[in-house]
């Protein structure tokens, strides 16, 4: 009589154990963290515009309508005329051929125009990144790109314009991207 009660308390234990062991299994398939993310919700951060253009979205501006944003929220930290007041936030200008030190700018190093796009919209103005409409981003980078004498104060720059954009330093640098 005794050893068969054992029996059953032993049978009881193991199965107490088997349902916690499953219980934790269970939980640790799904640790219930987070919320599942609607399509929608990667909006703002799916902002990649690639060098040959793809991501950059319907929209344009001209320099002359440019002007404005820059005046307004830029030219607090990049000058008037894009001289900046060190060599990270100075826009115009430049030369990557001189016999000193290159001097870094938009119009001096940056290989392509769309990445331009790409830069502004996700990462400017410093203290508000992300605030600008697409049209802004447009209207302020034709701006950049005018101050650097790339492109006249009326040329409408789209998704096709900024493709064409012949940046000087573009054959200025090497593509390891293929190397293994
Ligand atoms: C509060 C200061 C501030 C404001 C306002 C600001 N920027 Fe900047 N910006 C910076 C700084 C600082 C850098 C350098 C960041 C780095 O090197 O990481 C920079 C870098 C840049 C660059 C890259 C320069 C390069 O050659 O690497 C561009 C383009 C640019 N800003 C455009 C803009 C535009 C357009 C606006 C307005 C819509 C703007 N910025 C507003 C501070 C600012």
């Amino acid at each position: 009589m005794f050893m068969r009660d054992r029996h059953k308390n032993i049978a009881k234990l193991i199965a107490c154990f088997a349902v916690l062991t499953t219980t934790l299994s269970l939980k640790a398939q799904t640790p219930q963290l987070g919320n599942v993310l609607e399509p929608a919700a990667l909006n703002g951060f799916d902002l990649i515009a690639a060098p040959d253009g793809s991501g950059l979205p319907v929209g344009s501006g001209t320099a002359s309508q440019g002007k404005l944003v820059y005046e307004t929220q830029c030219q607090v930290c990049h000058g008037e005329k894009g001289e900046g007041n060190g060599s990270a936030n100075r826009l115009v200008g430049g030369n990557m051929q001189s016999d000193d030190a290159p001097i870094r700018t938009v119009g001096s190093f940056w290989p392509h125009a769309t990445t331009l796009f790409d830069y502004v919209r996700r990462a400017m103005p410093a203290t508000a990144p992300k605030s600008l409409s697409n049209t802004e981003v447009y209207q302020v980078i034709a701006y950049i790109l005018h101050m650097n004498g790339l492109v006249g104060l009326n040329e409408i720059i789209d998704r096709r314009s900024l493709l064409q954009i012949e940046m000087p330093n573009s054959e200025g640098f090497i593509d390891n991207s293929n190397i293994r």
